[in-house]
C-alpha cells in the first residue's frame, strides 16, 4: 500500500470552528485510507491566528504565539480523530516517532505542530521523510502554486510542474515575483529537496480534489518532482 502524507491546511479544514469542513472530509479520507496508508497533519486555521493575536496584544513573544498556535493544531487534530472514529488511532502524534509507532496499527494517524517557528507544512515534509511516503500532499486554499500572487496579480501565471530546486527557488525568493504568494514554507522546501518525496500542491476548499488525485490519479494543482513521470499513478 502506498504512504501518503497530507498536510491539511487549517484555513480549508477549520477556517473557523463555526465554519468547519471536519463531517466532509471525515467522508473522503475514509474512502482513502481504504487504498492506502495515509498521516493526516492538521494546521491551525483562523482559531490559531485568533489566539496569536490576543497572546501579541497582551504582550507574548512569538515563540510563546507559536506554542499557542501549535495548541491549537492539536485541538483541531483532535476534532478531525474525533470525526475518523475507529479509522484513526485515537491520539494525536505529538512527534514523528509517535506517528511511526501508531502507524504500526495500520489506523489513519493524526498530528498537528511541532516545534515553533515553523508551519504544518513543515511537520508534513519531515513526517513523509520519516514514514518513506510515495508523496505529499499539501491542501490548501489556492489551486497551485502561481508566478505571482494570484489574488493580487491578474497575470499570475499556475505552475503545472516544478523540480524541488525551481520550488525552492521560487520560496527563497530568487526567482519571485514581488507579491509572490508563498504556499509552503522553507523548512518545508529544503526536506521536499533533499527527501526527493514528490509533492503535489491542490485545492483543499473541496475535499474530492484529494480523492480524485489519490485515488484517481487525477492532478488538478502543481506537482513538484525531480522526475517527469507523473506520481499519482499506481
Ligand atoms: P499552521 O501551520 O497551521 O499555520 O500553524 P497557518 O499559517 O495557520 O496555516 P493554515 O492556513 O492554518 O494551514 C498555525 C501556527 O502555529 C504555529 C505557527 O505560529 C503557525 O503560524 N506552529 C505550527 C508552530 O510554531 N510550529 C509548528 O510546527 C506548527
Amino acid at each position: 500500500m502506498k504512504k501518503i502524507v497530507i498536510s491539511l491546511g487549517g484555513s480549508v479544514l477549520v477556517p473557523s470552528l463555526e465554519s468547519n469542513n471536519i463531517s466532509r472530509y471525515v467522508s473522503v479520507l475514509k474512502n482513502i485510507a481504504e487504498s492506502c496508508r495515509i498521516f493526516i497533519v492538521v494546521g491551525g486555521g483562523g482559531e490559531a491566528r485568533r489566539y496569536i493575536g490576543v497572546a501579541r496584544d497582551l504582550g507574548a513573544g512569538e515563540a510563546t504565539a507559536d506554542e499557542l498556535g501549535i495548541m491549537v493544531t492539536r485541538l483541531n487534530a483532535s476534532l478531525l480523530i474525533a470525526g475518523l472514529g475507529d479509522a484513526a488511532y485515537p491520539r494525536v502524534a505529538e512527534n514523528y516517532t509517535e506517528a511511526r509507532e501508531f502507524a504500526q496499527t495500520k489506523k489513519i494517524v493524526v498530528m498537528g505542530g511541532i516545534t515553533p517557528a515553523q508551519t504544518t507544512d513543515a511537520v508534513s515534509a519531515v513526517l513523509a521523510e520519516s514514514v518513506g511516503a510515495d508523496l505529499l500532499i499539501n491542501a490548501t486554499s489556492v489551486n497551485g502554486i502561481y508566478s505571482a500572487d494570484p489574488k493580487k496579480d491578474a497575470g499570475a501565471v499556475k505552475h503545472e510542474r516544478l523540480t524541488p530546486q525551481e520550488l525552492l527557488d521560487i520560496i527563497t525568493g530568487s526567482r519571485m515575483n514581488a507579491g509572490a504568494n508563498i504556499v509552503l514554507d522553507i523548512v518545508a522546501g529544503k526536506v521536499i529537496e533533499r527527501s526527493g518525496i514528490p509533492l503535489l500542491v491542490l485545492d483543499g476548499r473541496d475535499p474530492e480534489n484529494l480523492y480524485r488525485a489519490i485515488v484517481e490519479g487525477a492532478c488538478t494543482g502543481t506537482i513538484v518532482s525531480k522526475e517527469s513521470s507523473n506520481p499519482l499513478l499506481p
